[in-house]
């Protein structure tokens, strides 16, 4: 039996994180540049039931059976398993590899479990269609950040830049105007669960102000979704700039992310913001139309340890 691969995107919050959580809509995209990969091997001499997990990146070679059980990635095996009513995985050999920085709100943890969950069904001969490989990834995010919105396994899974509300329908959202954003990582490792715990406790401690946060974020991501939608691109960068001062006033900016999202917009970019969890991890900056090297070089200058130019369309898979 030949190896199975699967592969699955990295992705950005262009608007709306955190307050997606509390049910206002967000706008995501995925960054193809990057991507996690799984791939399936038979092993027909090994074992019955054993399967060899590697993911040389995190120094990982184990069984499954080694595994704790809530190990992100024995988690979307077993949950292709239940899915599937497969009791155990046939002997094989499942290599994990991603060139998506982890910890760093480009989606690394959705990825990498969409990724095993998409080559595990196929090489079990029942590759789950999208919707479930979705909600496979959903269950596994919540065993690792408490309160997922769903953003990150929803816009990994279909690919898309979408327009997402917690808990509704799907809604992707159309491009018609293609854009550039430059990514830039602080290098700063910040694990989501740790700055959406602790603006959950901000907003139990002072909800009238956060709710206020929350709603103000939801409002630029619907005005950022009608530009988007018209083609109007230019009036991104306001809205990301205004993004970003509503996250600073969460709490979840940092000094080095300061630093790059200043150094972008000295260098020319119309707007920029902290993307995903913040503390650390990437910001992003809306490009014009020939300055995206100038940005990235400048935000190299300032201590980004990576950039990425990524173009956001309305793509495919
Ligand atoms: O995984 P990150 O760091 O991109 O964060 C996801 C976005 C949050 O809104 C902070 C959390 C969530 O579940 O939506």
């Amino acid at each position: 039996m030949p190896a199975i691969s699967a592969y699955a995107p990295g992705k950005i919050i262009l608007f709306g994180e955190h307050a997606v959580v509390y049910g206002r809509p967000a706008i995501a995209a995925p960054v193809k540049d990057v991507q996690a990969r799984a791939m399936l091997q038979a092993n027909p001499k090994g074992p019955h039931g054993v399967l060899k997990i590697r993911a040389p990146d995190i120094g990982l070679d184990s069984t499954l059976d080694e595994l704790p059980r809530d190990h992100p990635m024995a988690a979307a095996v077993f949950a292709v398993l239940r899915e599937l009513g497969v009791a155990r995985p046939p002997a094989g050999n499942l290599k994990v590899t991603a060139s998506i920085p982890p910890a760093s709100g480009l989606g690394s943890g959705a990825a990498v479990s969409i990724a095993v969950i998409r080559a595990l069904s196929a090489f079990l001969g029942s590759p789950l269609p999208d919707e479930r490989v979705c909600a496979l990834a959903f269950e596994v995010e919540k065993l690792h950040h408490g309160t997922p919105s769903g953003i990150d396994n929803t816009v990994i899974t279909y690919g898309m830049p979408v327009f997402f509300v917690k808990g509704e329908p799907i809604e992707t959202l159309h491009v018609p105007q293609p854009f550039t954003i430059v990514i830039g990582d602080t290098g700063v490792p910040s694990p989501t669960a740790g700055s959406v715990g602790d603006v959950r406790r901000a907003w139990q401690a002072g909800k009238a102000r956060y709710e206020a946060l929350f709603d103000s974020a939801g409002g630029i991501a619907e005005a950022a979704r009608q530009s988007i939608l018209i083609g109007l691109t230019e009036s991104l960068g306001p809205l990301m700039d205004a993004n970003h001062g509503i996250l600073r006033k969460m709490g979840v900016s940092s000094p080095e992310l300061e630093r790059l999202v200043e150094a972008a917009r000295e260098a020319g970019a119309p707007g920029a913001k902290l993307s995903g969890g913040g503390r650390g991890g990437n910001m992003i900056a809306l490009a014009g139309r020939n300055n995206a090297e100038t940005i990235a070089s400048a935000l190299q200058a300032a201590g980004a340890v990576r950039t990425i130019i990524t173009q956001i369309s309305s793509g495919g898979k």
